[in-house]
Order: C-alpha cells, then structure tokens, then sequence
C-alpha cells in the first residue's frame, strides 16, 4: 500500500500540525478510493495564530517597497510555470475537472500573478492642484493589514491567487483557508510562495471546516477584510458576521447566467459555446451558463442539435486527454444536481437529455452525471431560477430581442451573460442592458481573462470587482495627502480672495 501524505498548516513560516491532532481525507471525485492525501482539521486556536503571524508579519511587510514585494510575487508566478502539469494533474484529482481545465486553471493564477505584480511598479494614486498657494495634495493606496481569504473548490488556485497576489502586492499580509474538497491546490500555492521567498507571517495557511475557523477568521479584531467566495447562503452569513466590527467585506457568490441565442444566430457556434458554457467544470462555474434563451424561430433547430452534441460529449476520469466533462465535486454535490433534476421534471420542464447519475463500469467508483438539458422551460420555474452549480441548462423559448433580455434579467443574480447574433446594434442594446458585471457576445459566458474586473450585480456580490486593477480597490484603501508648504496657516474653503 502507497503511503498517504499528510500536509500540514502553514502559519509563521512553519509547516505545523493543527492543535486538534486530527486531519480530514481528500478524496479524488472521480475515483473515490483513492486518497489524495490528509489535511489538517483546524481549530480556532490554530486560526489565531495564522491571524496573530499575519499581525506580526504585516509591520514589516507593509513597508518592503512595492516593486519588491512584487519580485516576489513575479517568482510564484515563474515557479507555478514550472511546475504547472504536476500541479494540473493534482488539481484534476483532487478536483475532477479535466486535464485541460486544471491546465488552464493554474494558467490563471500565473496570468494573476504576472499581471498583478506589475502593480508593485504602478499602484498610482493621483496627484492633483490644491485650492491654495504652496500647497500640494496628491492620493496613495494603503493596505490594510491581515486579510482573511476563504475560497472555494471550482477554480482551487486560479481563485486563491486572484485574492492572494493582489492582496499581498499591496501590502497587506494574509490567512488563506481553502475549501475542503480541494485544499492540495492552494497548498500548492502556498508552497510556490514559500519558495519564492515571502518572508514567514505573511502567508498563513489553515485547512478545516467553516464552521469551525469561520468565526475567528470573520470576526477577529485584527482582521481587517474578509475576502470570499461560494455560495450566497455562506456570504450573507459572512457579510453579516462582518457588519458589527465595520470589517471590509469583498463578496464573489452565485449566478443564473444565460446565453441569449437570436434567429440570426450562427447556430452552430451557439451550441458550441451553450455546451463549453453549461457542460465545462461539469457546470461548477459561477460563470456557468445554465440558461440558454433561444428566439423561438430558431428553438427546435437549437435544442435538437444541442442535446445531439451533448449526447456525444464523451464523460469520465479528467486525466484522460479525450474525456471533455468529469465527475462533479462531491456526494454532497451529486445529490443538489439529481435533486434539481427531480424538480425539474415536476415542474413540468421536458427533459431533452440526460437526467441520470452514472453509476456503472468506469463510472462505479466517482460522482459521474450525464449532462441535462431541460427544454420548453418557463423561466420562473426553480431550475431557471436558482443556482444548481452542475451539468443541468434550461432552454427557454423567447419570442423576441426584448422578450430574451426581460428573461435574461429575471434572476436574482447578475454575473454574466452573452448574445449570439449577427446583428451589431441588437448587440449593444444587449451589452447595455443585460444587467451582468460580465458580458460577451458571439462567446459564452465562462472564461474571463485576468486583467478585466470580474464579479457581478444583484445578489452575486456586493459590488466589488476582483482581478483586474480593480481588485486593488478592495485589498487597499484610499489615504488623500496635503503638504502645505506655505510657512502659514491656509484655511481650505474659507482662505478665498
Ligand atoms: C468561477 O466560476 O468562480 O470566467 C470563476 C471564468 C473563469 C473563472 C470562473 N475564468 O469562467
């Protein structure tokens, strides 16, 4: 029998054992007797000592230069180049999206982390004219101190790095807690970070339950912004536990995205970008497009080739290069998707495809599910509404531009959306007012790029951005400075001729 690795915490520059002795398996999703390894079940006591190194770190990180905290961060990106197939298969594994996807997955943190430590150069504020004479006033970018970073499972070091490098480029310093089904990848974050020589404190790594760390992690005096992904059920909570110390709060949550498919469509690459868009990540992405609106004229032709390259999407183990959609996440996950499916089928939406967990041969031993499309779906239905985060899209007929758009927007969340049509104007009127934070037309609505801000409207957050040079928004605050070199007492808005 193959020994099992053990990973440890990383708080204070030293790889430690959680003080409750205990560890949790990681399981691979799509073969679940292999285990990936053991992590640490970490206590609030082990939380408060990643806040009080990060607290201690942070007096001395935040006054490293910039651009040299940012060589830093430029070596993480140049170890994860390096190491990005080892750290692809591990995540595939761990996670179960395919091979391709974990590729592209790390390709996003090394994106993240070039382009974010660019910033360490630029990080501009504005300097501008004072009101009076000998006077000169000008913005800069603070950190803030010890942020708290809780991520999820879908994208396991793609999302870590957006929070991690812009955090640590502006100086703050950090404790990052990874989801449980996927903790092996941000360690593997966390290593490059170490090895590229972030000094100890400034990174600190607990693995273990939310309910556990989550209070310290939320609550703790001397964190000063939590930063979160996941469901919108856990960012209530977390916006609310952090509403009573006035704690910054950065919320990326769910979404309902739709891809609007007009006649003039070019259908096939419509149906292209509703399967990379529905079936990719198994469906696990925020950005997920588990709506499609089709122009009724174009409906029957749409959903018949549609469930027919479904049909022909080839399932399994993510390492095998020809597999294009995995297992989902977990049991726990498996059973929201069959449970959306059931709904579905009672609320009288037609199931055009799929509908079955699978569970023979190759498939016994993970948390497989054929991908599902509901058709001639009403879009107040629950499957049209909610968040299923897995293989299931709704098509909706719609019987005009204007028609689409009102249900495009009839959802509760508002991250992103597309519009398949030849016809510009109808693709600015879109652009307009699909009211998304993101937004693509003739592509689907997964795979945003690094350097544009990323997050969403209504209840997907609470109106941050990250990535981009908009994520410095939300790990810096603003200090605006005035230098009166008068030699006397000025008086702003009274000291008028
Ligand atoms: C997510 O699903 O939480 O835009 C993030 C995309 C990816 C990131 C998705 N670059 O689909």
């Amino acid at each position: 029998m193959t020994q099992i690795p053990e990973f440890k915490n990383y708080i204070a520059g030293e790889w430690v054992r959680s003080s409750s002795g205990a560890t949790f398996e990681n399981r691979n999703p799509a073969d679940r007797n292999e285990v990936i390894g053991m992590f640490q079940k970490s206590t609030a006591k082990d939380a408060e000592e990643a806040i009080a190194a990060a607290r201690e770190a942070y007096s001395s990180w935040r006054l490293l230069p910039a651009p040299r905290r940012a060589e830093i961060l430029f070596r993480v990106g140049e170890i994860l180049i390096k190491r990005k197939e080892e750290f692809a298969q591990q995540m595939t594994r761990e996670m179960g999206k395919v091979i391709n996807e974990t590729r592209g997955d790390v390709q996003e943190a090394i994106d993240m982390s070039f382009f974010t430590a660019g910033e360490g150069r630029r990080l501009y504020g504005h300097t501008t004219p004072a009101e009076l004479p000998n006077k000169f006033a000008m913005s800069v970018r603070m950190p803030l101190g010890v942020c708290s970073l809780i991520t999820p499972w879908n994208f396991p070091m793609a999302i870590p790095s957006w929070k991690l490098i812009p955090a640590l480029v502006c100086g703050n310093t950090v404790v990052i807690k990874p989801a449980s089904d996927t903790p092996l990848s941000c360690y593997n974050l966390v290593k490059a970070c170490e090895e590229a020589g972030i000094p100890p404190g400034v990174v600190n790594f607990v693995t273990g339950s939310g309910s556990e760390l989550g209070t310290s992690l939320m609550t703790h005096p001397d964190v000063k912004l939590v930063s979160f992904t996941g469901s919108t059920a856990i960012g209530t909570t977390v916006s609310t536990a952090c509403a009573p110390g006035f704690k910054h709060c950065n919320l990326e949550m769910g979404g309902k995205n739709v891809i609007l498919v007009m006649e003039d469509a070019h259908l096939d690459l419509a149906v292209e970008g509703a399967i990379w868009g529905g079936f990719g990540t198994s469906g696990q992405r925020c950005t997920a497009a588990s709506r499609v609106v089709v122009h009724k004229k174009v409906y029957k032709e749409f959903v018949d080739k549609f469930a027919a390259r479904t049909r022909s999407l080839r399932i399994g183990n993510g390492l095998d290069p020809h597999v294009e959609m995995g297992p989902v996440v977990s049991a726990s996950q498996l059973r929201t998707v069959e449970s959306y499916v059931e709904i579905g089928k009672k609320e009288g939406a037609k199931l055009v495809t799929g509908g079955r967990r699978l569970e023979s041969g190759e498939y016994a031993r993970g948390y497989f599910h054929e991908p599902t499309i509901f058709g001639d779906v009403s879009h107040k239905m629950r499957v049209a509404q909610e968040e299923i985060f897995g293989p299931v899209v709704s098509v909706i007929p719609a019987d005009h531009f204007e028609h689409a758009i009102e249900i495009g927007n009839d959802v509760p969340y508002g991250l992103s959306a597309a519009i398949y049509t030849q016809d510009v104007n109808r693709a600015f009127m879109a652009m307009r007012d699909m009211y998304t934070g993101i937004f693509y037309v003739n592509a689907s609505t997964i795979g945003a790029e690094v350097h544009l801000p990323f997050g969403g409207t209504k209840q997907t957050g609470n109106g941050h951005r990250e990535a981009g040079i908009q994520a410095l928004d939300i790990f810096s605050e603003w200090k605006a400075i005035y230098v009166d070199y008068s030699g006397k007492l000025q008086k702003a808005q009274i000291d008028h001729d």
